[in-house]
């Protein structure tokens, strides 16, 4: 690391008191005038940085650069290691991470951008990804990491985010089937996890779990603008959102033979005891959702009182008003 991640490290640590440029000197065994250096380039990087002549330097409650050196800061120590890619803007953090893989062996890593030039959604749709207003982020598994179930990936980083959003906001998020995330009725976040197999072989090489919340957006552009909302919440700071919702996707990635988190799936389900419709086999129907079976399927009452399960793959649902 350059001597500048340290500095910011130290910033970091102390994010809501300032640390005089005397102190960091000593802390990081460096000279008064090498710390001075190190928050210039720091400040040309975008990090606001507060400095008074007595107090010293504070990071400002404000600055929101997307770092490496934060995000890693905020994960747990055992994932610390994992490569993490940034881009102030991107086609699509999950075309990258794909590229990436392809590239490489990759084990676990984190890619993420200030921006998506082409965010992609479910079933061929678009993710509006627009600067600094989101977190954008692809977290790469492969077969050593996670299970390779999809569908238990995709549930999993629901409530990944679910709980990331909690921990940081105190906010309680819903889970609409199977793979979106609500907050007071409006889509929060959107998932899609993507596989990357190995062309030798056939075999999955890595998944990519792609995961878009936005955080400060208020002006989605047409439909979106009815369907759509954002966390609102000023301070959380993406690099620390971006951790926690890895962190708690690497903790349910690392055992998904642990269902335990469907409880969470369930009793913050937004589709349960509702009446949904579903499109499978282009063909429009309508029931009531009863229940989330231990394999992530959406249990449906058919209005002839049949019960069917729907598993994910294709199928997109909306709530009947
Ligand atoms: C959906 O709403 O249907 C899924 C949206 C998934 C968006 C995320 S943002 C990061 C990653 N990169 C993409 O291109 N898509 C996912």
């Amino acid at each position: 690391m350059a001597l500048k991640d340290f500095v910011l490290q130290e910033l970091e640590h102390s994010r809501h008191t300032h640390i005089s440029g005397q102190a960091l000197s000593q802390k990081l065994g460096v000279t008064r005038s090498a710390v001075w250096k190190a928050i210039q380039a720091l400040k040309e990087d975008g990090h606001q940085i507060l400095s008074s002549t007595n107090k010293g330097y504070r990071l400002s409650d404000d600055s929101d650069v997307l770092s490496a050196t934060e995000i890693a800061q905020h994960l747990k120590e055992a994932y610390r290691t994992m490569p993490i890619w940034i881009y102030p803007e991107i086609d699509s953090t999950n075309t990258e991470a794909k590229r990436l893989c392809s590239a490489q062996p990759i084990v676990t890593g984190l890619v993420t951008a200030d921006c998506q030039t082409g965010g992609k959604g479910r079933l061929g749709r678009s993710f509006y990804s627009p600067a600094k207003t989101g977190i954008y982020l692809s977290v790469i598994l492969s077969p050593k990491t996670a299970f390779q179930n999809v569908v238990f990936l995709t549930t999993a980083a629901s409530v990944a985010v679910y709980r990331a959003v909690l921990e940081l906001t105190g906010q309680k998020t819903q889970i609409k089937w199977v793979n979106d995330v609500y907050l007071n009725g409006k889509k929060l976040c959107g998932i899609l996890t993507e596989g990357v197999t190995d062309m030798e072989n056939g075999q999955v090489q890595n998944i990519i779990v792609g995961i878009g919340v936005n955080i400060t957006t208020d002006d989605f552009p047409g439909t979106l603008s009815e369907t759509a909302t954002a966390l609102h919440i000023a301070g959380i700071g993406r690099n620390k959102l971006i951790a926690a919702v890895a962190n708690h996707m690497l903790d349910l990635a690392a055992d998904l033979s642990d269902r335990s988190y469907l409880d969470d799936y369930k009793a913050n389900s937004l589709v349960l005891g509702k009446d949904i419709c579903y499109v499978q086999d282009q063909t429009n129907h309508h029931g009531k959702a009863v229940d989330i079976d231990k394999d992530g399927g959406l249990v449906v009452q058919t209005p002839t009182g049949q019960t069917i399960t729907l598993n994910s793959g294709e199928i997109s649902i909306r709530l009947q008003k």
